[in-house]
Formats: C-alpha cells, structure tokens, sequence
C-alpha cells in the first residue's frame, strides 16, 4: 500500500519545501500536461531533472501530453524512477514501455474513465504499474468517479491471472473518504493532491491514508 501525492496541489513557488513535506510518502506524483491531450499546462523535463536532485522520494512522473513515444524515456533520464504514458495517446506502447525500462524506470500505462481496459490487457507482461484515472485527466481537486472502482477489480482480476508483479495505481478525488473502496477493488498505488496538499499537517495526512487503504487492503 504506497501513497503517492499529487504535487499538482502543492505551492509551485516553494517545490523543495513542499516535497520535504511528504517525505514519508513513498512516491511524490508529479504531474506533466501539454495543454494538447488535456486543456492545462503544467511542467517539463527541466523541472523534473531539478526536482529529481533534491526529492527525498522518488519520482512518479503522470504524461497526460500527445506523443508519449517520443518524450517518456527523456522523463526517465531526467531522473523519474516511475514513467506512466495515456494509452489514448500512445503510438507504439510495447516500444515505450521498453524505452523508459531501458532507461531505468517503472512503466506504467494510465486509462482514462471513459476507456476500456480489456484491449490492452495483452500489455501488463511489458508494464510495471496500470493507473486507473478516477477523474478525467487535467485538474486537481475533482470528484472521485466511484464507477471506475469495476475497472480497479477488472484490471486487478488480469494481473492476477498475468502473474506479473504489476501495481494498480488510483489517481483523482482519492481522500480519506474514497481511498478504502479503492483498496477493496484492488488498487494499491494511491494519488492524493488536494487530500495531502489541503492538509495542515501533509505528512499526518499521507500516514493516515496508508492506513486506511491497508484496513481495507484486497
Ligand atoms: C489530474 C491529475 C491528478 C491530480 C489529482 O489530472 O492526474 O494527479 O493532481 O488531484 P486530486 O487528488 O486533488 O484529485
Ligand atoms: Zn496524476
């Protein structure tokens, strides 16, 4: 049960400060938009390869930008140690995934709310993580679409039958309020931006919300 904050949510002036903030968290999220494959713009490799250096957890870099093919593995060198790409914008996903593993990274593939997952079930042997969106891509601070939670027990149902040791990541609207039914469907890889970045006390808030998910762990 990894808990991994959205720094989406966090002071954009004040990053280094804002990631000692979680460092009892098991991944800090960082969330990279093109104002192509989602209608806001957030950062890039330059900001990353700098957050990398100064990061006491490793990074989980989320592409929601067109052409993944082409910039994943540059997110990997730039020192991501988790690279998630959108199969709607995927070219050639075998081939990514390959590259970010060749460069050192996790390889995971997103799907948005509205996407099916069984097509690329075939994919999970090239993969190390599926994130399940649980709002559509773009904003913080969204509602939890609670309606995903049958695609969590679907993809989970598949990596159980894959065998691989592959991780079910949630991301959008994860709170104290949602994150248990998350773990009940079978997720284990936790987004929160508002939920941690809202509290007063975000490390408090990132314990708590392990502990929850592992009460009502699958
Ligand atoms: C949304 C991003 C999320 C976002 C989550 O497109 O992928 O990572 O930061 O924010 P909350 O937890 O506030 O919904
Ligand atoms: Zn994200």
């Amino acid at each position: 049960m990894q808990i991994s904050p959205s720094i989406l949510s966090a002071d954009f002036a004040n990053l280094e400060s804002e990631l000692g903030r979680i460092s009892n968290a098991d991944w800090a999220h960082v969330d990279v938009m093109d104002a192509h494959f989602v209608p806001n713009l957030t950062l890039g490799t330059p900001i990353v390869e700098a957050l990398a250096k100064v990061s006491p957890i490793p990074l989980d870099v989320h592409l929601m930008i067109q052409d993944p093919d082409r910039w994943a593995a540059g997110y990997a060198e730039a020192g991501a140690k988790s690279v998630t790409f959108h199969i709607e914008a995927v070219a050639d996903p075998i081939k990514t995934a390959r590259a970010i593993r060749a460069a050192g990274a996790r390889a995971s593939m997103a799907i948005k709310p509205g996407t099916d997952f069984e097509p690329y079930a075939d994919l999970l042997p090239e993969l190390d993580m599926v994130l399940v969106m649980t709002v559509e891509p773009g904003f913080g601070g969204q509602s939890f679409m609670a309606d995903q939670m049958t695609k969590v027990a679907q993809v989970r149902r598949a990596v159980q039958r894959s065998g691989g040791e592959i991780w079910i990541q949630v991301d959008g609207g994860v709170s104290a309020d949602t994150i248990g039914q998350c773990a009940e469907a079978g997720a284990d890889v936790f987004v929160a931006g508002s939920a941690v970045y809202g509290a007063d006390d975000a490390a408090a808030q990132v314990s708590a919300l392990r502990s929850l998910a592992q009460q009502h762990e699958h």
